[in-house]
């Protein structure tokens, strides 16, 4: 049985490749995305080490020349996706998004030298600078506040979870006149997000594209700007891991350390302590989302967590069968099927667990690895998965998914197969 899903996981990244990148999905997702394209590389890493760097090397080739890596490549253009490039106008070649994604590649990067120290060594040495440079610009351009923040809801890849609703309230989307969402024609409208969040997300790509993509602009005046603590999270792992590979390769590498311990001084700023938890926090009006989800868990990437805030995230999670939910089942917003207002994503749910097994809660990633195999087991590799009934969701077929059954989910906690 393990010994087919492998083969359909490999099958699917194998499918997916477009000849040096991996689309999320056929249809929904034609181009290649920044986090999805990291975890398609730690999956190929499993049967194709070359093939994984190959994914990564793509990645990199439409890097900016400030540094930034877009959340979406537009390799060859397709009219089966909305936005596109020409809603973009990001003025790059390749085209590309104006924003990015959290940056997983460094963290992943390791676990793919780790498959073959020997291949992987020339391949770092080459993206070293490029990650470097990537890293300097969340620095310098989302993390002025002291923790780690977004301009836009699909930079934190989280795209419509609750944490963004108060910034979400404040931004305008009357004016963005009429468009055809193409989404909404692969997938169920009721597993995406409402018109009304849409309005707003291009509002927010319109602002960036009328200054230029003008970063200080944007941070200073743009519609949305929210302090996330899962792109801390997210960011301060990836500062250690690539510092990490930097001490290995003989750099120095003194900077990024200091870019991880600022974001650590600043982590304060988003303890909500009504909620006993890290929580989302709108930097233009202070105001935090008030609800815990699948970011506040991705805290284990830091190292050791606070029992009580353990307890509290684990009773999130216990009110869920399968996986950790993208929002908590008791808000009165949680929507189970409804892509980040509910629904259990298992990418997301592996780098949870790597967080929890590098601080021993191996009892708790165990348990996690294993409901969420129950989902892949029985229904295969979708994007999402409602987590009260395991009721897949969203684009079948899905490459991220498909990686972190190879990597991680399929895996026996021997570490076989
Ligand atoms: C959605 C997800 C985002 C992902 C993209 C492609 O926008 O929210 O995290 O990168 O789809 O799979």
């Amino acid at each position: 049985m393990t010994a087919t899903l492998d083969a359909q996981a490999r099958a699917i990244l194998t499918g997916n490749d477009r000849g040096g990148y991996t689309v999320p999905t056929e249809g929904l997702y034609p181009y290649q995305w920044n986090w999805d394209s990291a975890f398609a590389a730690w999956g190929f890493s499993t049967f194709d080490v070359d093939r994984a760097w190959v994914e990564l090397e793509t990645l990199f080739k439409a890097q900016w020349s400030d540094g930034m890596v877009p959340h979406i490549v537009f390799w060859k253009v397709d009219p089966g996706y909305f936005p596109g490039p020409d809603v973009w106008q990001g003025g790059t070649d390749p085209a590309s998004s104006g924003i990015s994604q959290p940056p997983v590649v460094a963290t992943l990067a390791r676990e793919i030298l780790a498959a073959d120290p020997a291949a992987g060594v020339s391949r770092i040495a080459a993206l070293y600078p490029k990650l470097v440079a990537w890293h300097r610009w969340w620095h310098e351009h989302r993390c002025a506040s002291g923790v780690a923040s977004v301009t836009h809801p699909w930079e934190s890849g989280r795209d419509n979870c609750p944490d963004w609703d108060p910034g979400m309230r404040n931004v305008d989307g009357s004016g963005a006149g009429s468009y055809t969402r193409r989404d909404t024609g692969h997938v169920d409208a009721s597993m995406r997000p409402k018109k009304e969040d849409y309005d707003r997300y291009l509002a927010m790509v319109a602002f960036g594209r009328n200054c230029g993509w003008d970063q200080a602009e944007i941070i200073k005046n743009g519609p949305f700007l929210m302090a996330d603590p899962a792109m801390t999270f997210i960011l301060i792992r990836a500062h250690r891991d690539l510092a990490a590979i930097g001490r290995e390769l003989g750099q120095d590498v003194a900077e990024i350390e200091g870019w991880a311990a600022a974001l650590v001084d600043g982590l304060p700023q988003i303890w909500n302590e009504r909620l006993g938890c890290y929580d989302a926090r709108d930097l233009r009006t202070g105001e935090f989302a008030n609800i815990l989800g699948s970011g506040a868990f991705l805290v284990w990437l830091l190292g050791a967590v606070d029992p009580a805030v353990e307890a509290r995230l684990v009773a999130v999670w216990d009110r869920v069968k399968y996986g950790i939910p993208s929002a908590d089942p008791a808000a009165e917003t949680f929507d189970p099927r409804r892509y980040w207002r509910g629904p259990m994503w298992p990418f997301l749910n592996a780098l949870i667990a790597m967080g929890m097994v590098k601080t021993g809660k191996t009892a708790l990633a165990e348990r996690l690895r294993k409901e969420n195999a129950a989902v892949m087991r029985a229904h295969g590799f979708s994007e999402y998965y409602d987590p009260m009934d395991g009721t897949p969701c969203g684009g079948p077929n899905f490459t991220w998914t498909a990686a972190v059954w190879l990597t991680w989910a399929g895996r026996n906690a021997e570490g076989g197969s």
